[in-house]
């Protein structure tokens, strides 16, 4: 009997420079926090992103701490965020001793409904977290315009959304400082690692200062100010640069991939609502995130046990926030995300997938669709 092949949800591509780079770090010794690649891939990162400044780090959560510290959120502070994101956003807000205020999303986009901020904004209200969820970007005028006139923050959390654009910029560049992860699931990996990218010169300095454990610059072992070691790696970042040089083609890959899912998946438009792209963005399809409509009566967990014994690996679209334990507000009420959550699917979506791969998942997906126990409500 031969093995059931597996397709992966998600699987990092290392076609370039990767091991050459990785070499020359084993080869020179510099493997810890010092070496060429790291201002390297800082530099050209935040290139990319259309901003001054780069402050790599160990990873995207560290990123998004960094940030909001760097920013001087802290203790009764309170920063809105969209309920429906992955942990880590919510978390960084109470690593400073703050408060995260929970906003409901927008269906198409998946991110923040900006409508909901402005009833959020209370006295102490510091900022705004925008997330780009799963590689589609937010409405990041409106997210600027509540903010400007509220003397609010806007922190991008464009961990899923690497190459992302909005109106034709790019994100990471719309906002006072953005994060990325660099994690193996991620559009570019350096295993673990993370980015805050900013044009703020100031806001780098600070960032720089505390990602290395306070240290003042230039006067070794004195810390003036309590830090972290959230230092990224030149082994990381060698893998980070030679990433970079390929973004352009694994976002090719993507969009290449994201039309074949559309059109395999036409035909099923009626059982699911497949991921929208406005007309002012580019998604950067880190996920292709599907919805079952709540018409189809099929159990979402159930399907994707059908879909995992097809070989088929998925995730569910994430809990939103409120519904967490440390984050539980009885009574709260975010009907949207709510609907996202329990209904999202999150089929495969990564540069070893190949075209027959799509027309597998999409073929099953619609078998079980049109003839499992699926015939929509009338
Ligand atoms: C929206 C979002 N924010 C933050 C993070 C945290 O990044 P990391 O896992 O690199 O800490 C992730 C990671 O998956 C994410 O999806």
């Amino acid at each position: 009997m031969t093995e059931q092949k597996t397709i992966a949800v998600a699987h990092p591509v290392f076609g370039g420079n990767e091991k050459k780079y990785v070499l020359e770090c084993l080869e020179s010794g510099w493997v810890s926090s010092i070496g060429r690649f790291i201002p390297l891939f800082e530099e050209n990162f935040a290139r990319y992103c259309e901003v001054q400044y780069g402050v790599s780090c160990n990873n995207g959560t560290s990123a998004l701490h960094l940030a909001l510290a760097g920013l001087g959120v802290g203790p009764g502070d309170e920063v809105i965020v969209p309920t429906l994101t992955y942990v880590a956003t919510a978390n960084a807000v109470r690593y400073c001793g703050a408060e995260p205020v929970f906003v409901d999303s927008e269906q198409r986009t998946m991110a923040l409904d900006v409508n909901q901020i402005e009833r959020c904004i209370t006295k102490r209200s510091v900022g705004i977290i925008a997330v780009h969820l799963y590689g589609h970007p937010a409405d990041m005028d409106a997210v600027m315009e509540v903010a400007r006139k509220h003397d609010l923050f806007v922190v991008e959390d464009a961990a899923e959304a690497h190459g992302a654009l909005y109106r034709g910029r790019k994100v990471g560049s719309l906002g006072d400082a953005a994060t990325f992860s660099f994690y193996g699931n991620k559009i570019l990996t350096t295993g673990e690692g993370g980015m805050v990218v900013t044009s703020d010169k100031r806001l780098s300095d600070r960032l720089r200062l505390l990602r290395g454990q306070g240290m003042e610059p230039g006067r070794r072992y004195w810390f003036p100010s309590i830090g972290y070691n959230y230092r990224m790696t030149n082994i990381a970042a060698a893998l980070g640069l030679a990433q970079l040089e390929q973004i352009d083609q694994f976002l090719e890959n993507r969009f290449r991939l994201a039309s074949l899912y559309r059109a395999q998946l036409a035909s099923l438009e009626d059982f699911v609502i497949l991921p929208s792209e406005e007309p002012w963005a580019r998604h950067a399809f880190w996920s292709y995130a599907i919805i079952l409509r709540t018409s189809l009566r099929l159990d979402r967990d159930d399907l994707m046990r059908r879909l995992e014994a097809d070989g088929i690996e998925t995730r569910p679209v994430f809990y939103p926030m409120h519904v967490l334990p440390p984050y539980r507000q009885p009574g709260s009420h975010h009907p949207v995300a709510d609907l996202l959550s329990s209904r999202g699917i999150v089929l495969p979506m990564h540069g070893l997938l190949s075209d027959d791969d799509i027309c597998h998942i999409a073929e099953r997906l619609a078998h079980y669709c049109k003839y499992a126990d699926a015939a929509p409500v009338a």
